[in-house]
């Protein structure tokens, strides 16, 4: 059970697999913005992995990169629901298209409070990136544009995501056993 030590189970995505469906996505998303100026914003900490990556495989050449901290789970390992903004993003996102980027949309919570911050801001576009969901867990419906894997409801980690801050540095995606 969560709360004890969790050992790394099956390996769920290689860092070979990851790879090439983020190639898939990065055409795409060049494609989609071709001559348009756009914000890349990743979501610490999940994101970190996904961004360096995926931004690599980009060829547009008119993107920006910025983060944004927010957090829900703490140490948890349900969301809690409250999100709370650890960090703001340094860009002044008004009138910017912006491409969000997280790792995972388990509840669907954090996305869809961000989708709503960054109207907020005043941002001109919002798309999302994530690069796996969990279609069981979803309490709300967020609007992803880009996809990399839907998954079962197990409890994973590696490849930026963590348990305890633990396993974000692994290069593959694994299910932990507790
Ligand atoms: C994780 C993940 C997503 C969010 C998804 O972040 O990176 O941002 O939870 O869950 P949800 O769809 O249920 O809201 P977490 O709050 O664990 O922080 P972290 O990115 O620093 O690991």
């Amino acid at each position: 059970m969560p709360g004890s030590e969790p050992s790394i189970g099956r390996i769920v995505f290689t860092a070979e697999e990851i790879r090439a469906r983020l190639a898939e996505l990065a055409a795409q998303i060049d494609e989609d913005y071709r001559g348009r100026d756009f914000v890349l914003l990743g979501v610490l900490k999940g994101a970190m992995m996904v961004m360096a990556d995926l931004a690599r495989m980009l060829t547009h050449d008119r993107v920006e990169i910025d983060w944004i901290t927010v957090s829900s789970y703490g140490d948890a390992t349900t969301s809690s629901g409250i999100i709370r903004m650890l960090t703001e993003p340094d860009l002044d996102l008004a009138g910017r298209d912006v491409l969000l980027v997280d790792d995972i949309t388990d509840s669907g919570l954090t996305l869809s409070w961000l989708i709503r911050n960054l109207a907020a801001r005043g941002a001109a576009t919002v798309e999302v990136f994530s690069l796996l969901r969990k279609p069981d867990m979803a309490k709300v419906e967020v609007p992803l544009r880009y996809l990399g894997f839907d998954i079962p409801p197990d409890f994973i980690a590696g490849y930026g995501m963590d348990y305890a801050q633990r396993y974000r540095n692994l290069p593959y995606i694994a299910v932990l056993d507790f």
